[in-house]
């Protein structure tokens, strides 16, 4: 049988976590108006012991840090070079109440009732296992700990995916990935997410609509962008992974053609849709 969560652990420790972390700027302007819509869910004190999953390169580790100068965040994933780029950035920043440990969320053992909030900016929805998952974050939250976390919502009102897809599927014959995979879009259905985390039993559940336009690519010009997009989504990768070169740059052109209506000279701009789930244990 193979190693659970093998395809997220080959794709976020190899060629994506390279990506996210060169491209991490890029990134971090794209997500942070999303991934600040969770952190102002969190009911903050100095004090707090904080989990950040999926933390990547760090953006969220290091922002929330400041607001618990008591308190310290620690930053737990699955890949080695986005973490080397987080605690570099802590150092950088004279930051001394952050940690960050490769963990897996879903299947590592974390400390019983440890934190006081678990804390996601898109880092929770590649889990093979979703349920076993949200019980070790519920078992490591203390009593009444607080949850938040953004994901997005279906990909037709994400057109930076849709749209790829659509492209893709154009040169080449490929079974979408079932519903529910994980992926960026496991957790598109707001019913299946509910039961994920009343399953766990989390109370206080609240899943909000947040629909607001994003900049992907923020300074690069309508070629790179998509050179840059083909390389840090992991079902694009997965999709292109035994393409061609000259395949490659079709796919490139044809999508240079589809998503040039959003580019507004300084990068792309979408409109997106996003979950922003909070709720308590
Ligand atoms: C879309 S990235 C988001 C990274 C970061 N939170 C950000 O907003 O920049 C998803 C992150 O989840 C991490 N991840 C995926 N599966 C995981 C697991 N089972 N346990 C911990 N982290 C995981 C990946 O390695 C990656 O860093």
């Amino acid at each position: 049988m193979e190693e659970i969560n093998k395809k997220q652990k080959d794709f976020w420790s190899g060629a994506g976590g390279d990506v996210w972390v060169d491209k991490q700027k890029e990134m971090d302007i794209m997500l942070n108006p999303l991934g600040n819509k969770a952190i102002n869910k969190i009911n903050f004190s100095d004090h707090l012991t904080i989990l950040d999953i999926g933390c990547g390169c760090g953006e969220t580790t290091l922002d929330i840090a400041k607001k618990v100068p008591n308190g310290k965040i620690v930053g737990l994933d699955i890949s080695e070079p986005m973490l080397q780029k987080a605690r570099l950035s802590a150092d950088e920043r004279s930051l001394s109440n952050t940690e960050f440990e490769v963990k897996d969320v879903q299947i590592d053992s974390m400390p019983s009732e440890y934190f006081d909030v678990a804390f996601s900016r898109f880092g929770v929805m590649f889990f093979e296992d979703p349920y076993q998952a949200f019980k070790n974050i519920h078992s490591t939250l203390k009593q009444s700990g607080q949850l938040s976390f953004v994901c997005w919502q279906n990909p037709s009102l994400n057109p930076w995916q849709s749209l790829s897809i659509a492209v893709i599927k154009e040169f080449l014959e490929l079974p979408s990935p079932p519903p529910k995979s994980p992926g960026p879009f496991a957790f598109e259905d707001k019913d299946y997410l509910l039961d994920i985390l009343e399953s766990s039993n989390f109370e206080n559940i609240e899943i909000s609509d947040n629909q607001e336009d994003i900049t992907m690519f923020s300074g690069k010009e309508l070629r790179q962008a998509c050179e840059d997009y083909l390389t840090i989504n992991p079902v694009v990768t997965e999709m292109l992974k035994n393409s061609t070169d000259l395949l490659k740059d079709q796919i490139l052109n044809a999508l240079m053609e589809s998503f040039s209506e959003f580019d507004n000279g300084n990068g792309l701009v979408f409109p997106s849709a996003t979950w922003i789930v909070s709720a308590n244990k």
